[in-house]
């Protein structure tokens, strides 16, 4: 059996890193593409060291662009491997261009497609990454769910066959790099103390791209900031915005760092007073480390940790920001609603025993 995966963006490199490994484990080959989208050495590169991934055997090269642009490029150069390679599967991860492109390709040409982290819905509903996942799902032969809303939201949907809960293969990741991290010096290097700061990032659309917006979270990170260290690993989206709309004024006090291979993010992580941010990645890892988010959106794919209030939604509010974090409610206990750290050997013996 062969199996092209298809990865291009920061949280796909972690969602392959085990499943690449368990693929090994089981005999089946497993031919990597990555299709460029992220580039620079913190985005991509790093990822692959430190979760000793194993080199794509191709990188398609599309680098950055409009939708269209990096969609329409990743479908033609993809197209060009999987007529070569003629896979018997085609693994796909998450929600980004590269998702969409990587399944979209493949179910063209009639190979099966996988789609791990299925089902995962939220609004807005014109926000990239929901048209990706809604249009994944559809054309996937096999749709591996994180959670059991998931599998809700695809039933809702009418899509009940190659429907598996299987456990978030994020947590599997986080669990074994948590064990290899030594904490303490990476807390060191950022001269943080445990506890006594928070965690930011940002990075989608709707907050970048938008001056207002982009604005009040500075705003609202300052404000925290005045009270507790605030370090913010800086997406480059971000960066440039950030400069392009002249905002650099209100972020004097917040320590701003270059993107972070993913060892130092799971210990800044673990060791944070609070996590603000917006990425759906860095929001449920708050959570794996019991240490409450304050999710910058109006909405979220995670909404069960909204239920338990472990995430709670303050949208662009720098108001609600400093709130957020100041006067967070108090979490409920959950059962292991992402599964007991096995996702990533389910999928594969899901596959191997189906396909
Ligand atoms: C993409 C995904 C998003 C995911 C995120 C993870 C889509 C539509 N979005 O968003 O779902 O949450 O990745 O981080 O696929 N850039 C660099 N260097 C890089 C990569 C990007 O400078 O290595 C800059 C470029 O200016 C680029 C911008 O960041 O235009 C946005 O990159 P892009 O990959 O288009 O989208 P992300 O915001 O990273
Ligand atoms: N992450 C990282 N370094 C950083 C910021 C984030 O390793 O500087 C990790 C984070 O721990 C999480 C993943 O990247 O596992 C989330 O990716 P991102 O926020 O880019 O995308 P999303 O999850 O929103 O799709």
């Amino acid at each position: 059996m062969k199996i092209v995966s298809i990865v291009g963006a920061r949280p796909q490199f972690i969602k392959e890193a085990l499943i690449g490994k368990k693929l090994e484990e089981f005999g089946i080959e497993e031919v990597l593409v990555h299709s460029g989208q992220h580039y620079d050495f913190n985005m991509s590169d790093i990822f692959f060291k430190i979760l000793e991934i194993k080199n794509p055997k191709y990188n398609l090269g599309v680098g950055s662009g409009t939708h269209a642009e990096q969609t329409g490029k990743i479908m033609m150069e993809f197209e060009k491997i999987l007529i070569d390679e003629k896979p018997d599967l085609v693994l796909v991860y998450g929600d980004t261009n590269t998702t969409l492109a990587g399944a979209l390709t493949a179910a063209k040409l009639k190979i099966p497609v996988a789609h791990v982290e299925a089902g995962l819905r939220q609004e807005p509903k014109d926000m990239p990454e929901e048209i990706n996942r809604v249009l994944t799902d559809r054309i996937s032969h096999f749709k591996f769910c994180p959670s059991l809303k998931a599998i809700e939201n695809l039933k809702a949907e009418g899509i009940r066959d190659g429907v598996y809960f299987t456990g978030d293969v994020m947590l599997d990741v986080f669990i074994k790099i948590k064990e290899k991290t030594d904490m303490k010096s990476v807390l060191d290097k950022y001269d943080l103390k445990p506890q006594k700061y928070v965690l930011s990032t940002i990075h989608r659309d709707f907050n970048t791209d938008v001056k207002e917006r982009l604005e009040s979270i500075l705003k609202g990170l300052s404000k925290v900031s005045e009270r507790m260290d605030v370090i913010l690993p800086l997406h480059p989206r971000t960066k440039k915005r950030i400069s392009e709309f002249d905002l650099f004024k209100f972020t004097k006090n917040i320590k701003i760092i270059d993107p972070v291979g993913y060892d130092e993010s799971v210990a800044l992580t673990c060791n944070a007073f609070r996590v603000v941010t917006d990425s759906g990645g860095l929001q449920k890892e708050a959570y794996f480390a019991k240490v409450p988010g304050v999710v910058m959106m109006k909405d979220t794919g995670w909404i069960e940790l909204i239920e338990s209030r472990w995430n709670i939604l303050v949208d662009a509010d720098d108001e609600m920001i400093y709130e957020g974090v100041f006067n967070h409610p108090l979490p409920e206990e959950m059962d292991n609603i992402y599964g007991d750290g096995n996702a990533s050997e389910k999928i594969v013996e899901i596959i191997k025993e189906k396909l």
